[in-house]
């Protein structure tokens, strides 16, 4: 078990496009795998990307465990099943769009109030190579988006449309938006 350092927000590598990964399933991915599911674990996290561990490669992982572990940075939001996730590729579903506060690793101890799509499609594969494909809403559908965007090289603050809904933890007085 390796928890690994995660880079914070003015590391260039964050705002850096990933590559495909092209050699799954490995067992040097499996590793990396590993590495970031420790990591996420490690720092309650809702999801990571590969990026944020310095490896610029198509790779997210998201979700808990099962229905009964808590998170404890997320702990009112639905269940979203742990998933590992190689070359994502999103599609939206309708227009609708959500704002929602989220936060990040890689800019701990602040949140902001970011515009997502409501609905997705999202495909990629598991570790073993088999497709995986999703119709989603809520926060399932808003992590991934989050995820999928380190992928881009595109932190949360560079979507958001006001920045008076940008600050640390301790000083926001409603840290829950109204959805
Ligand atoms: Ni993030």
């Amino acid at each position: 078990m390796t928890i690994k350092t995660i880079l914070r927000m003015g590391d260039p590598r964050l705002i850096e496009p990933s590559q495909e990964v092209s050699d799954a399933p490995s067992l040097e991915l499996n590793q990396l795998i590993e590495d970031m599911l420790d990591t996420m674990a490690a720092n309650n996290g809702a999801g990571l990307a590969a990026p944020q561990i310095g490896v610029l490669k198509k790779l997210v992982v998201f979700g808990m465990k099962d229905e009964t572990s808590e998170n404890e940075r997320y702990p009112d939001t639905e269940h979203v099943p742990l998933t590992i996730l190689i070359n994502p590729e999103i599609k939206p579903i309708g227009e609708d769009i959500i704002e929602s506060w989220e936060g990040c690793l890689s800019i701990p101890g602040m949140r902001g109030v970011v515009p997502r799509y409501a609905k997705i499609h999202y495909k990629g594969l598991d570790p073993k190579g088999n497709i995986i494909e999703r119709e989603v809403e809520g926060f399932h559908s808003i992590v991934v988006q989050h995820e999928c965007d380190h992928l881009d090289g595109i932190l949360y603050p560079m979507r958001m449309r006001d920045m008076s809904y940008f600050g640390f933890e301790e000083e926001l007085s409603e840290p829950e938006p109204d959805q």
